[in-house]
């Protein structure tokens, strides 16, 4: 049988406690889900992987986990981004794995969790059930955002929240559209006393610890307390969540049945 290995290319976060509670379970779940499978990691940012490496952890970016499996004989690649958009990063993760295409004898490449409308609708489903919300109650979801047009993923989501009757569900971006002014007002039109903050990220790293749930007056958190509401931050991310990794695995066999 051919050596064959899934590369999981994640973002990356600096904060070791959440990177073990999402990525490091998402790896865990492909690994028990694939036991055929080699499964290893790698991170898609540089900034991250610079940051890790002056903390004295060095991890491998894409194209050096690439080269290390070729050394190490794997035939058969399957690289599965944990990213949430076809974003940037995920355009620099293919632009970065395809020069090791004919190198191998098969190589595929997954696509990030909210890729297609179906996905968006788990997501959307997932997020409904996770959070019941009470009649006064709403629950603002922190995209990461990008000047990529692939942002168009949050307010589409945000489009499919209200198609599908999951009533007081917001979606706003912390570098992208819509921003934090948008879903304040759009938070003043809804009439509700209280709201619940949580990521839409993978790993609930800088963006859900300090501009969601930090003390400073501009976070998230501080602007809806002005405001008037209750404000509760769920600082999880994505990946703690058994639903999500499940969906990941569901783009890992999709990738592999296009094989
Ligand atoms: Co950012």
């Amino acid at each position: 049988m051919k050596k064959q290995a899934i590369l999981l290319a994640h973002f990356g976060t600096s904060h070791a406690d959440t990177r073990e509670k999402t990525i490091g379970a998402v790896e865990r779940e492909v690994r028990a889900a694939f036991p055929e499978w080699e499964v290893r990691g790698a991170f898609t940012s540089g900034m991250i992987l610079r940051i890790l490496k002056k903390q004295g952890i060095t991890l491998q970016s894409v194209p050096e986990a690439l080269e290390t499996l070729l050394a190490e004989g794997f035939e058969r690649i399957l690289i599965q981004p944990t990213h949430m958009i076809c974003g940037e990063e995920y355009d620099k993760l293919r632009f970065q794995a395809e020069p090791f295409r004919d190198r191998f004898a098969e190589f595929s490449v997954g696509l990030p969790l909210l890729s297609s409308t179906e996905d968006m609708r788990e997501v959307c489903r997932f997020y409904d059930k996770e959070f019941p919300r009470e009649a006064d109650e709403a629950l603002v979801l922190m995209g990461h955002g990008t000047t990529h047009f692939a942002n168009a993923v949050y307010p589409a989501m945000s489009y499919i929240f209200s198609e599908m009757g999951f009533e007081r569900i917001l979606v706003g971006a912390v570098e992208g559209y819509p921003d934090i002014e948008i879903v304040r007002k759009e938070l003043g039109r809804l009439g509700v006393k209280k709201v619940t903050v949580t990521p839409m990220m993978l790993v609930a790293g800088d963006h859900a610890v300090n501009d969601m749930a930090g003390e400073e007056p501009d976070s998230w958190k501080s602007l809806l307390e002005a405001d008037g509401y209750q404000v509760k931050p769920v600082v999880r991310g994505l990946g703690e969540y058994a639903a999500v990794r499940e969906l990941y695995l569901s783009h890992i066999r999709q990738a592999m049945d296009a094989k």
